[in-house]
Order: structure tokens, then sequence, then C-alpha cells
């Protein structure tokens, strides 16, 4: 089986993420060929003036999609959208004009939130805004998980059996997609 590099864009920069969490727990239940890079997002804000020139950690968030057979989300929600950090991210890979990098990705979308309605929102502008770069994003089941203390331990084992099957069959899928597509 050929390898499947995954690059994953956690919406959240704080250390203690509960979205970090997730993504490292589905990391936890793909195949060995399956590896996940994760992209630092903590680069500066998207400014048309140096597309040209752009700064070293968005030429190397841009690189890091083009070299993707796969894009993984797993994000908050932060005021019914979706962080500014994961849009300042979207932002750079689709410029400059004629160099959009997400073009034909196949993509899925997950998040966490300690609310029940989870991040449905966060996740819907994120499809919106992805159909526009011309994303491939996977469309059922989708995933709004409710975080629970101790839900996902320390070592990244989920803990309730029904929502660790549930997103297992979501990662089968999610990697069945991007086999696909790839
Ligand atoms: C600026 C901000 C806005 C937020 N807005 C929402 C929201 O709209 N919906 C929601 O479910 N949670 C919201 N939250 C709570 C987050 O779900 C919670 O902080 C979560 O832990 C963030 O994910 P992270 O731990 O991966 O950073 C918000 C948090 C912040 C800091």
């Amino acid at each position: 089986m050929s390898t499947l590099n995954i690059a994953v864009f956690v919406g959240s920069l704080r250390a203690a993420s509960i979205n970090l969490r997730l993504a490292r727990a589905l990391e936890k239940l793909v195949p060995a060929n399956v590896k996940f890079h994760y992209v630092d997002l903590n680069v500066p804000l998207f400014n048309q003036d140096i597309e040209n020139d752009m700064p070293a950690g968005a030429a190397k968030l841009k690189q890091q999609i083009k070299d993707a057979q796969g894009i993984l989300f797993v994000t908050p929600e932060h005021n019914r959208s979706i962080p500014a950090a994961l849009k300042n991210a979207v932002d750079w890979g689709t410029r400059p004009w004629g160099q959009n990098v997400w073009i034909g990705k196949p993509a899925g979308i997950v998040g966490t939130s300690p609310s029940a309605a989870g991040t449905a929102m966060a996740q819907q502008h994120l499809r919106n805004i992805l159909a526009a770069e011309g994303v491939n994003v996977l469309t059922t089941p989708e995933i709004f998980l409710q975080m629970k203390d101790g839900l996902i331990d320390d070592q990244y084992q989920i803990t309730n059996e029904d929502t660790r099957k549930f997103l297992q069959g979501w990662i089968d899928r999610y990697v069945d997609w991007v086999s696909k597509l790839a």
C-alpha cells in the first residue's frame, strides 16, 4: 500500500487544545500507511502586499498542502465560525492568483467543543469556503463531538466504546475517500 500523507490543520493554537487531542486520537486509528503531518497555523496574517514573497511559515504551509494526498481539518468553533488562524491558513493556500494549492485535494472536517451543539456552524462555514477553493470535502457522516473530561485520555485513547467505534468508522471512510481521490 502506498503512503498517504495527510496535512492536518488543527484550528486551535493553544497547547491544551481539545481539537488537537481529537486529532491525536484519530491518528491512532489510521492504518500504518497513513501519516499525519501537523501544519503550523501560527504564521503571519495574510497580506496581499507580500503574497509574491511570502513569509517562510506561509510558504511551508503551502508546500505541506501541495505534498499531501489528503487534508484533515480538526477545528473548534469560534463565535459560530472557524477560528481566524484557520481562515488565514486557507487564504495563504489560495494565493497568489493562479497558484491555489487546494484545488482537487480530498479533505475531511471534524471538530469538538464542550458544547452539545459541537462545531456544526464552524464546519458548515468551512465547507462554504472550501467549495470555492475546489476542495473535495467528504460529506457524511459528520462529526460534531461534544468533549467531556476523560473522553480522550492522555495517551489519546478514546475511552467510550460507542464514540471509539463511531470515530473509527469515520476515519475508515475518510482514508478510503483519500485513497480514491489521491
Ligand atoms: C473566541 C472563542 C469563541 C468561542 N465560540 C464558540 C462557539 O461559537 N461555539 C462553541 O461551541 N464553542 C465556542 N467556544 C468555546 C470553545 O469550543 C472551547 O474554548 C474549545 O475548548 C476550543 O477548542 P480548543 O480547545 O481546541 O482550542 C469559543 C471559544 C473562544 C476562545
